[in-house]
Formats: C-alpha cells, structure tokens, sequence
C-alpha cells in the first residue's frame, strides 16, 4: 500500500510499505478515505519529537471497513468508520471510567496511545491507503452515509480536531455565558472557539498572528485578536472595556477561561522568529479572572530534541503558579479521552448542528503531502487544515 512515511526532518515521502493486515482477532483493516494532517504531525516534522525514519504518519482516518478479524463483532466490511486518533481497548479501568487516552491496554507498561505517532505506541498511521484499527468494536465510531458526500469533511474532524477541540473547553469548564480566550488559530484552536459558542459561551476571543485563520475565526462568531498589534492581554481587556462592563466588576475585566491551544512550539510574542514554551502560559495568568480556568490541549513534549531557548529537552518549565494560585485558577490538561465525546459529537454532526468541517482548507492526494506538509509548517498558501484522500489516484 502507499503511504506518508517520516523520512527526515522537514521530509515526508509516498512510499509503498507494506500492506496493513489483521494481526490479533480484534483488529479490522480500514481502507481510508480521509485522513488530515495535524499540528501534531508538525512536532514529528520539525523533528521535535524524535520520530524514525520510515514511521507511517497520521492519526486522523474517516474510511471504510475491509476486513475484520474473527473475535470483532460490532463491526463488519462496508461499515463507514471514524476512527479516533487515541486508541484504546474500551475496556481496562481507565477506558471504564471515561479515559480512553490513559488505555491500559493499548501500549504495554505505559498509557496511552495513537497511530503513526512518536512514543505512542508501535501502532503505523493513517495517512496511508490502509489501517489497522487494534480493538475494533471500541475504535471503529460507525457514521452513516458515503464517502465522498457532504459530510466527509465534518466527519473527519471527529477523528481528532474537533473532539479535542471540544475537550479543550472541557478542561477549560466552558459553559453558557462564559467569556473565553482561546490562544492559537489552529484547528485546533478554532474548533474550541467553536465548541465554545456550540456551549453558549457570551465573549470569544482567538489570538494568533496568522491573518487568514484570524479571519476564520470571526467567520465562525468569534472576535479575532492579532498580536502582531500589541499584547493580546491588553487588546482583549480594551474590547471587554469598550464593550461596558457591570457596574464593580472591573478586577473582572479579564475572561473567565483561558485555552491553550499552541503548545510548547509556542511563538516569543516580542521575537516571533524564535520560540517560547511559556508565552501562553504567561498570558494567560495576566488575562484570567480571579476564579476562572485555564485548559491546556496544545502539547507540551516530554523529549524535546532541539528545546528553545527558553526551553528544556524534558518539558520543565518556568509558569507563573503565584498569580495563579493567588486568583484561585484551575489548570487542566492533556491528551483528548476520545470515547467520552466522539459519538456526542458525531451526533450533533449528524443532526447537522455542527459542521466543523468549516476549518478544512486544502484537499490533496496522498502525492500531495510532502507540498502540503511544507506549506502548513510554513503557514503558506493559507493552510489551516489540509485532508489527504488516499484512494484518489
Ligand atoms: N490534547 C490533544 O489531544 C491534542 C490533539 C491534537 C492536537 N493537539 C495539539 O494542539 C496544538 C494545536 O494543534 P493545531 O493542529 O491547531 O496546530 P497548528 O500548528 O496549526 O496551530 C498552532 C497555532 O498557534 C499559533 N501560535 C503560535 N504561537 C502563539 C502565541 N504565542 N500566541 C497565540 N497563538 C500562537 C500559530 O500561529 C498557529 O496558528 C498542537 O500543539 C497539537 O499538537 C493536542
Ligand atoms: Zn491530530
Ligand atoms: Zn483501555
């Protein structure tokens, strides 16, 4: 089969590997249909996180069913299939209890894990013409429809960007009302800000330097905020002013909720070539109101290969707990418990009351990534959300 393999840094090949095949009872082999391409592949690309050479890249699949090993039982070939980018057994005390990316099954002697991912798992990706899905019946989410109709877009998101949008905002406590600032324009980011206003939130604010996701941003109901025009700190604090606040509640004039949605890649907002792994982190502590949350979904890698300057390789970092302790702030964060949310939100997809599909920009073959690639490392030619079509000749 063909698929994106890691083949250097800021390098992805199509190579022929080979196929995906059943190998315990409980697998199925998915014939992917869609398969996007995230900031979290970027980590692997900009060899961050230390990936080998030949690792099969991807862990976003919307597909279809090939075959399935005896023992699976709730799935069968021809079934359309979301398949979440945290595998997990469904089954062990953490998957009993809601969190799927703490599986204690899915990677021996660890937690967690996911496809074509660096020290996740020995399991290869998805951007590839096949994928072998381990614990079927738990992994496989069955969606409706065909590949290729009007929701193959929409249901893509449901294999990461949108559920981890939406944890993002759950870790975050968001609710009707709440006043929200999301850090990061991203897919990720955007899609909190979108959970945010599918939750009722009053006030949503995305900050990022990217025009054309800021732009998104607004078109989704949020109000963009660019650091490229001053401290977003103080920006959204002048528009809560401008937009009149309760009588005496001026030590409110913050948010309520804070979202990282950028992760240790983080830009230095006062030297944007270089990175700082705690900008956001500061920000935030300035921006949130005494009370409120902050909720952490970018990544923060444990072995980083080339740390920034004011970095470390193991992920210790310098974060303000004074003014957060002093304001009484909850800080949450990880990785996304997929089988919480995915068929929820599957759901509100099918019901068409959300269409997160509205972030996806290019389309491509599987020929296409290494342009693609580039291009979104690059933040060129208007990439936010790139999705690979590995049947497509
Ligand atoms: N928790 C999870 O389960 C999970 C799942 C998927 C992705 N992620 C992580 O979420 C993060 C975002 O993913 P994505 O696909 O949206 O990535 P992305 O690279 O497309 O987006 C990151 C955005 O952050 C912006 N940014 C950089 N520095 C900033 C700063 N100081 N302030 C505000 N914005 C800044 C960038 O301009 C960019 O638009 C990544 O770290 C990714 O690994 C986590
Ligand atoms: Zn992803
Ligand atoms: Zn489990």
């Amino acid at each position: 089969m063909k698929a994106v393999v890691f083949t250097d840094v800021r390098s992805v090949s199509v190579r022929e590997v080979p196929d995906a095949e059943i190998e315990e009872p409980t697998d199925a082999v998915v014939r992917v249909t869609s398969s996007a391409i995230c900031g979290t592949d970027l980590h692997m690309y900009d060899g961050r996180t230390g990936a080998t050479r030949g690792l099969v890249l991807g862990h976003e699949p919307l597909g279809v069913i090939d075959r399935v090993g005896p023992a699976a039982e709730m799935v069968k070939p021809g079934d359309r299939v979301v398949i979440p980018t945290h595998l997990y057994c469904g089954l062990c005390v953490n998957c009993a209890r809601g969190y799927s990316a703490a599986c204690l099954r899915v990677r021996p002697g660890a937690f967690g894990a996911a496809y074509g991912y660096a020290g996740m798992g020995p399991y290869r990706g998805a951007q590839a013409e096949l994928l072998r899905v381990p614990y079927a019946d738990a992994n496989c989410i069955p969606v409706p429809g065909k590949p290729g109709d009007d929701l193959e877009d929409d249901l893509v998101m449901l294999a990461d960007a949108f559920v981890t949008g939406w944890h993002a905002t759950e870790l975050a406590q968001v609710h009707a009302g709440s006043t929200v600032a999301v850090f990061g324009a991203g897919a990720i980011g955007l899609l909190a800000a979108y959970s945010a206003l599918l939750k009722g939130a009053g006030e949503i604010y995305v900050v990022d330097d990217i025009p054309e996701r800021l732009d998104k941003a607004r078109e989704l109901g949020a109000t963009p905020v660019d650091f490229r025009e001053g401290d977003p700190v103080e920006q959204i604090r002048e528009l809560r002013r401008a937009r009149g606040l309760p009588p005496g509640e001026e030590p409110m004039g913050g948010v309520q909720i804070g979202i990282d949605a950028v992760g240790f890649q983080a830009h230095d907002r006062s030297a944007p070539a270089t990175e700082n792994p705690t900008q956001v982190i500061h920000d935030l502590a300035r921006l949130i109101n005494p009370t409120g949350h902050v909720g952490i979904a970018g990544v923060f890698a444990e072995h980083d290969l080339h740390p920034a300057p004011m970095g470390f390789a193991d992920g210790r970092l310098t974060v303000p707990w004074a003014t957060l302790f002093a304001k009484g702030v909850s800080v949450n964060f990880g990785r996304t418990h997929d089988r919480r949310y995915t068929v929820l939100l599957r759901d509100l997809v099918l019901a068409r009351r959300a269409w997160p599909g509205i972030v996806v920009t290019h389309h491509g073959r599987l020929e296409d990534a290494p342009d693609l690639y580039r291009e979104f490392d690059r933040r060129e030619a208007g990439v936010i959300k790139a999705v690979l079509h590995p049947q497509l000749a």
